[in-house]
């Protein structure tokens, strides 16, 4: 039987000037593409094209693979430890500086769907800093977190830890629809 297969991006290496800024545009770049073809896919599978959704799902993991190569090379990912704060440090900056600048242009600009989906970013943000601080404060450690399932509304991306409340706090969708992990 084959062994399990391990993914192991390549290792981060000195760069040229020219060349970090071009993984930097290339990671942004193909997480893009990631993203946009898993929204096509659930166009597609919406539509009945249930086969082209899985060519958009199958090209999507191909380019996340990419920007997990770029980002690796760069220096991006570290030991969980540093990048657990690293994840706190860009839940911070999105909740305390982004979103809300954001937000009060999209308001300015009376963009109602572009305030809500700001809206309901920020929000789940502000879930994401409180469960990365505790979980930081528990590996700094050693020991993992526990067991206990982790549930995201599918429509806000509301997170919780446990049980998901009846209704989303955040976009009023129900409980059965959130999705585990
Ligand atoms: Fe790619
Ligand atoms: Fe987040
Ligand atoms: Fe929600």
């Amino acid at each position: 039987m084959a062994e399990a297969f391990l993914n192991t991006p390549p290792k981060t290496e000195e760069l040229g000037a020219m060349t970090a800024e071009n993984l930097r545009a290339a990671f942004a770049g193909e997480s893009q593409a990631a993203q946009k073809y898993l929204a096509f896919a659930d166009k597609a599978r919406l539509d009945g094209f249930a086969n082209v959704a899985r060519l958009f799902e199958a090209v999507a993991y191909a380019e996340s693979t990419h920007a997990r190569n770029h980002l690796s090379v760069l220096g991006g990912v570290g030991s969980t430890t540093d990048n657990l704060k690293a994840a706190f440090g860009g839940e911070t900056f999105e909740i305390d500086e982004m979103y809300p600048a954001y937000d009060a242009v999209a308001r300015m600009q009376k963009n109602k769907q572009a305030a809500t989906s700001i809206r309901y970013a920020l929000k789940a943000e502000q879930d994401h800093q409180k469960i990365y601080e505790a979980t930081q404060g528990i590996a700094a450690t050693g020991s993992d977190i526990a067991e206990t399932a982790v549930r995201v509304c599918p429509i806000c991306g509301h997170t919780v830890i446990g049980d998901a409340p009846d209704e989303c706090p955040v976009c009023g969708t129900a409980a059965q629809f959130f999705r585990v992990f």
